[in-house]
């Protein structure tokens, strides 16, 4: 038998691109890869690639470069790039980089085998079409192996909002959600193998409308269709978007046992002006009265958002009015980013906020998130949660996991294993994780 040839992926941007790069190494399995995980011995090196900020694409490129030695001393190593900037750029990355093989976008992966050996011909291979067929039908079984107890299942892909900033509307297209019994079928072999918590994802994941028995179904009954999947302990699902957080939804939160109390829900603003031109199509005060019902429904609800600082025309006022909302709300994770022009969104004909000060802002918003997220941790001590235990800690006999609420919980010197679920008493907060006892 020829020695298996070696793959190694680099994987950025969001979630679905972790999924992604999952299916992508099991598609190239059926064409004998195994991965590695450095890319000096790799035949072949795919870049998993996001758009989101322009930083984020630039990398990219920077990336590549690097790879330039590797393949004067390997000519017959294939160099990929996939995912969003794929599907945005893929020609020009071609043209700018003339080591890269092979171009795939994130709707048409489930053709990479057929690309890959078009490289192994010497040709270049470029597939950034949106197929009417579906990728995730197209792609192989997956593979029975153990795996760790958590795991990403992609519900939903795409995104119809158009976001004045935003790309993901271009480069993953129109929103498209896959059949319920499908997605069952996967959570159950997941399960087969080890997982014991899977994260539903989606660009907009509670706007999924995947085909069920009696029509379409809804992300509160495809959560309760996978609550009924035994060995499944804990369901969770990313991201969601306000306008479609329907009342179900909001209902599963307080009484399907397996959904966890933690919900990332963006709102990029607190500004209703900046909302309004971001083409949001919410309020601040909507959004607000949306968490007291969800907080209503399950009182211990972690949440979590998003933020864009230094939006064109973003005034102070209406950066105050974010750091208003967000002294409200009082987020337990909360991500934040200074406004990155895209070209070809709306927002990047608009006038630009100065940098310097959309620094100065993003600052002092992140400022004001962490001193929130550490007082929510820090509230923790004294408090009971149950742990999923994912893998050894940085000292010798830790184990660390994660909580209902996604803290990160380390235990020392208990009879802990890898998947295990306790119950956890937090004896104290770090900077990035509480430690406990098993109870
Ligand atoms: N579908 C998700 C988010 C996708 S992108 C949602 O609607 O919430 C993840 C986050 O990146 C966004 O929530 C936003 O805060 C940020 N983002 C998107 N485009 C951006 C841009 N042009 N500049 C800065 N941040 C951006
Ligand atoms: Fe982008 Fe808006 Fe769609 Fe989220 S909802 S992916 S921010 S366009
Ligand atoms: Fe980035 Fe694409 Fe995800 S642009 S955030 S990898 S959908």
């Amino acid at each position: 038998m020829s020695e298996p040839k070696k793959l190694f992926i680099k994987t950025y941007g969001c979630q679905m691109n972790v999924y992604d790069s999952e299916r992508m190494a099991e598609a190239l399995g059926g064409q004998g890869y195994v991965e590695t995980k450095s890319p000096d011995d790799a035949d072949m090196i795919l870049l998993n690639t996001c758009h989101i900020r322009e930083k984020a694409a630039e990398k990219v490129y920077s990336e590549l470069g690097r790879f330039k030695g590797l393949k004067a001393d390997k000519p017959d190593l294939k160099i990929g790039v996939a995912g969003c900037v794929a599907q945005a750029e893929g020609e020009e990355i071609m043209r700018r980089q003339p080591l890269v093989d092979l171009v795939v976008g994130p709707q048409s992966y489930h053709r990479l085998p057929e690309m890959e050996a078009k490289t192994r011909e010497g040709e270049k291979a470029l597939d950034t079409d949106f197929p009417e067929e579906d990728k995730f039908e197209k792609l192989k079984n997956r593979p029975k192996a153990k795996r760790g107890p958590t795991a990403f299942l992609t519900v939903q892909e795409g995104c119809d909002k158009f976001c004045a900033f935003c790309v993901v509307p271009y480069t993953r297209g129109a929103e498209v959600s896959r059949p319920a019994d499908r997605i069952i079928r996967e959570a159950q072999d997941l399960v087969e193998r080890g997982v014991r918590e899977i994260t539903l994802l989606g660009q907009n994941v509670n706007a999924y409308h995947g085909a069920g028995p009696n029509g379409d179904m809804t992300l509160a009954g495809l959560i309760w269709e996978l609550n009924k999947v035994d060995g499944l302990e804990r369901i969770r699902f990313t991201t969601s978007h306000p306008n479609d957080m329907d009342d179900a939804l909001i209902e599963a939160h307080g009484t399907c046992d397996k959904l966890m109390p933690y919900l990332h829900l963006p709102v990029q603003s607190g500004s209703d002006k900046i909302l309004k031109r971001m083409n949001r199509s919410h309020t601040a005060e909507s959004y607000l009265r949306l968490i007291e019902r969800i907080r209503d429904a399950r009182p211990d609800i972690l949440m979590s958002g998003d933020f864009i600082v230094g939006f064109p025309e973003e005034t102070d006022e209406d950066f105050q009015a974010t750091l208003d909302l967000v002294e409200e709300v009082k987020y337990g994770y909360a991500y934040s980013f200074k406004y990155s022009t895209r070209p070809g969104t709306p927002a990047a004909e608009r006038p630009q906020v100065d940098a310097e000060v959309a620094d100065e802002r993003l600052q002092r918003l992140q400022a004001m998130i962490t001193r929130h997220q550490r007082e929510i941790q820090d509230s923790m001590v004294g408090q009971t949660v149950s742990v999923l235990f994912e893998k050894p800690g940085r000292q010798t006999g830790q184990m660390v996991g994660k909580s209902e609420y996604l803290h990160a919980v380390h235990v020392s010197d208990a009879d802990v294993l890898s998947g295990d679920l306790h119950r956890v008493r937090i004896k104290s907060s770090g900077a990035n994780s509480l430690g406990g006892e098993l109870v």
